[in-house]
């Protein structure tokens, strides 16, 4: 069995060639953090030479992968391979649309579909290991890393968890096109305080036992192989050395078998957290709470093998981090062919093929959401009709990539102007307006944004004046969200603003074509544009997957999985939040829950999303009004296409614990169902509840599952529902 195998290497090995298993550096070529000082070439390749490396990261290509894995299995006494990560984010070079804009379809079987695209084109990469999903649950679209996460909500984030995990995994490792997945930010991470980057968090038990681990806890019981680390403190103790979150619960609530990689150098930054007084104590700490890798922090091949030796370091916990480790080798199959992912042909023949393109279109075309569609402004007719194409990223063939895109080569994306050229009897106009940004955009650098420069808006003017209608595709460039990619502002970058109100001064037949990677405070265009639709970052088919929407070869179907401000005073906010003693205003003073500029309610909630048809709800109906605790709760309702197109809508369910012994939710999402109605068509929709979807977790991490009345929301969105209630005895 593996198992034994695993003894019986064990058994070989010496305490540096163990601790060896434990460290990761980052390759030679490409970072996604800032390297530590100390470290260079040389000493990688030396200690790769000795087998004191487990994996590397940021190595990609059969090639290069073949070169250091050669190293590893020929040159180290004992030759055990090595396990190569990357951040395959969304898809590795044929983009899917970023995570956040996957999240919006509600379609699982499609999210699972890109994952697993995702998986074989990082598989004949030569890569094995992918760090996502991230299953960051975050309510502040301050934060850079919304666009790479599901949104707001836990339920939804959960069940995404679970079709990333499998999508990426497949059912095993013997195939050739799957690699093992991470969940990360183990946790907390995107409650960091005030949205700013490696922030830190303090939040209740409850909080986090309801908001933050749900899609960890489904993503462990689908199989996920790994966990990283957060950045962040919780609770004043740092992620990546929180035994409470590691031990107590991953490892032995949750049973996880799997192992926990640092995040990148975040061993050795608990020394500027306050939480260590150098490099040994760090990397003590770390692996005694169960971080099995170290990434790139460098301490634990230099401190582990000392803190054993001086006994400050039980060996139990270097040996059970490399069973973890050499567990997962084995489960790929590396010992038997640990050149399993390099194959020259397959490279060549998968990554960018045409049932990829036809893969990542499709889930971009489900990733866009309408927001406003006022006069049935869209879709646009396909011929006829004189468009003027408006905005710097109309044309720009990289933004649509996104942020964490390190495998796809700068313009290769479809940009909107040539996806709305192929319908050519409805002549476009282009004028670019304005720009995003100044300068070339990269990963790892702050993106420039210039606010002075008007020159191109007469040129916009003067295409808006003689169309039937504009086109504005404004927003953030692909690298103005992502990690490091925090902003105080969520209002359209640099004068895209001024931009669209001159436009609108001559035409008001303007569709709003939103590019962004978290939501943006646009209340004036929701209150003056009539059509405006959310298109994300779509990654490399973004424009062909927009024109279909825009001429309506595709009716959308997509729904917000986060909510958006009026204004970034209002964040955080969204859907699930708790009740005030004072929500309302009866007595007409100033005494209650409310601010006195803005209204407190979102610009658009979570589950909000438009289609070209119009559905129809009635009759919610629930099987019973009192139920014991063993009961099923069955509900059913009656949903109706009305509209002239045939359509797809998802059927969103809700819950609300009226009263229990902590405070519950105004509404928690507990089941929605994506269907496909035909123009006049009806369908009953059917729910069961259980008491998985009705209890909670309490200040000790107890899970309780309190009597009293619940109400049911069935509808459209989050503010959008049909009501009934039934009683738990
Ligand atoms: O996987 C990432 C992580 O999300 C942020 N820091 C760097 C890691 C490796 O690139």
């Amino acid at each position: 069995s593996i198992e034994e195998r695993i003894t019986l290497l064990m058994n070989q090995m010496t305490l540096e060639e163990k601790v060896g298993q434990m460290n990761q550096y980052n390759g030679f070529w490409e970072v996604t953090g800032p390297a530590p000082q100390g470290g260079s070439s040389k000493i990688k390749y030396d200690h790769l030479n000795k087998g004191w490396v487990g994996s590397l990261l940021n190595v990609r290509g059969v090639q290069k992968v073949r070169e250091v894995q050669k190293i590893a299995v020929e040159n180290t006494r004992l030759g055990i391979p090595l396990i190569i990560g990357f951040d395959v984010i969304h898809s590795y070079k044929t983009l899917s649309p970023i995570p956040l804009a996957e999240a919006a379809s509600w379609d699982m079987e499609a999210i699972k579909k890109s994952a697993a695209i995702a998986a074989a084109e990082a598989a004949a990469s030569g890569i094995n290991w992918t760090f996502a999903p991230n299953v960051d649950v975050t309510i502040d679209a301050r934060w850079g890393r919304v666009m790479e996460g599901a949104g707001e909500d836990p339920f939804l984030a959960s069940k995404i968890a679970v079709a990333r995990v499998k999508g990426f995994q497949g059912d095993d490792f013997s195939g050739t096109n799957t690699i093992a997945a991470c969940a990360k930010h183990f946790a907390g991470y995107g409650f960091v305080e005030s949205g700013k980057e490696y922030n830190n968090v303090d939040m209740s038990v409850s909080r986090l036992y309801n908001s933050v681990l749900p899609p960890f806890k489904a993503a462990n019981d689908a199989g996920v192989k790994t966990f990283m680390n957060a950045f962040n403190t919780l609770n004043g103790i740092p992620a990546t050395a929180n035994r409470f979150l590691l031990r107590d619960i991953l490892k032995t609530k949750w049973d996880f078998q799997g192992f926990v990689v640092s995040d990148w150098a975040s061993i050795g930054e608990m020394i500027s957290h306050g939480y260590a007084k150098d490099g040994a104590e760090a990397a003590e700490k770390a692996a005694e709470a169960g971080s099995d890798m170290d990434m790139e922090s460098y301490l634990y091949v230099n401190e582990l093998v000392n803190l054993v030796k001086e006994k400050k370091l039980d060996i139990e916990i270097i040996n059970d981090a490399v069973r973890r480790i050499l567990r997962l080798k084995f489960e790929m199959g590396l010992f038997e062919n640990p050149y399993k992912y390099c194959d020259e042909k397959r490279e060549k023949e998968v990554i960018g093929s045409a049932s990829h393109h036809d893969g990542v279109l499709d889930m971009a075309k489900k990733s866009i959401v309408l927001l406003k569609n006022d006069n049935n402004l869209l879709p646009l007719k396909k011929s006829g009709q004189k468009i003027a194409l408006i905005g710097a990223l109309a044309s720009d063939k990289t933004s649509p990539l996104g942020s964490w895109r390190i495998a796809a080569d700068d313009d290769t994306a479809v940009s909107v102007l040539e996806g709305m050229q192929k319908y050519k009897n409805s002549p476009v106009t282009y004028a670019l307006g304005t720009a995003v940004f100044s300068g070339k955009p990269t990963f790892t650098k702050e993106l420039e944004i210039n606010t002075d420069d008007k020159s191109g808006f007469e040129k916009a003017i003067a295409t808006a004046r003689q169309a039937d209608v504009v086109v504005m595709v404004l927003g953030e460039h692909g690298f103005q969200s992502g990690e490091g990619r925090s902003r105080t502002n969520l209002d359209l970058p640099g004068n895209q603003q001024e931009l669209l109100e001159e436009v609108f001064k001559v035409n008001k037949n303007i569709v709003l074509v939103l590019n962004n990677g978290r939501p943006l405070a646009i209340q004036w265009a929701a209150n003056h544009i009539p059509a405006i639709v959310e298109a994300w970052q779509l990654g490399s088919e973004s424009g062909n997957a927009i024109a279909e929407v825009l001429y309506g070869d595709y009716n959308p179907s997509g729904k917000l999985p986060i909510s958006f401000p009026r204004n970034v005073g209002q964040v955080p906010i969204y859907y699930n939040h708790y009740n005030t003693g004072r929500p309302s205003n009866s007595e007409n003073n100033v005494f209650w829950s409310h601010y006195s500029d803005v209204e407190k309610t979102p610009l658009f909630p979570f589950g909000h999303g438009l289609s070209y048809t119009k559905f129809d709800y009635r009759d919610l109906k629930i099987n019973k009004t009192i139920f014991s605790v063993e009961e099923p709760i069955k509900l059913s309702v009656s949903v109706t296409n009305t509209g002239n197109l045939d359509g797809k809508e998802v059927v969103q369910l809700y819950i609300r614990d009226v009263s229990g012994s902590i405070s519950r939710p105004v509404k928690e999402l507990k089941g929605f169902e994506l269907i496909a109605l035909k123009k006049g068509e009806q369908r009953t929709i059917n729910f069961t509840l259980t008491k998985e979807d009705l209890g909670y977790y309490d200040n000790g991490g107890n899970y309780l599952l309190e009597p009293g009345m619940f109400k049911v929301f069935v509808g459209t969105s989050s503010d959008q529902l049909l009501e009934t209630e039934f009683e738990l005895k």
